[in-house]
């Protein structure tokens, strides 16, 4: 599987002006339109902050600024399938690592890559707050657990 090109094409802006509307006037308010914006399509493309910056009368170095520094915030387009593995404490002592190697040589997967058809994300993450369960893995928001080398792969040759 291949890096995906991450190209921002221009997508509906009318789709969060209702949003924009509601919020209109009000400082503090580029957190929840970024959110909702989010929400609307999947992530954050470059034009639709532009838009954004340009309706609430923000610099846009500020709604950057805002998108960057929030975790919670993507400026990449992601996959339909979000995988997350987990690779904390408990997580690695039980075997995480097999599990990351196993995905990248039979996946083709390294952490951090979204597919060139958008179907899957790949992450690692530290903490998925279900220790009790290590290894773990989440996929969407189905957490799966005790996983051993071969399970997660198998989780995902199962999606559509
Ligand atoms: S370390 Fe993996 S869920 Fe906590």
């Amino acid at each position: 599987m291949n890096h995906c090109a991450c190209e921002d094409e221009t997508p509906d802006l009318s789709l969060i002006d209702d949003v924009l509307e509601r919020y209109r006037g009000q400082k503090g308010a580029i957190i929840p339109i970024l959110q909702k914006a989010q929400a609307t399509y999947g992530y954050l493309p470059r034009p639709v902050m532009r838009y954004i910056a340009e309706k609430t009368n923000t610099p846009l170095h500020q709604v950057f600024g805002v998108a960057t520094f929030y975790s919670q915030f993507f400026l990449n387009r992601r996959g339909k399938y979000i995988i997350q593995q987990c690779d904390g404490t408990a997580c690695h002592v039980r075997g995480s690592g097999k599990i990351i190697d196993a995905v990248q040589t039979e996946l083709g997967l390294s952490p951090g890559e979204t597919t060139e058809d958008y179907k899957y994300t790949y992450e690692v993450v530290y903490c998925l707050g279900s220790c009790g369960l290590a290894p773990v893995a989440v996929i969407n928001d189905k957490v799966i657990g005790r996983l051993k080398p071969r399970d997660l792969i198998d989780h995902v040759k199962e999606l559509e």
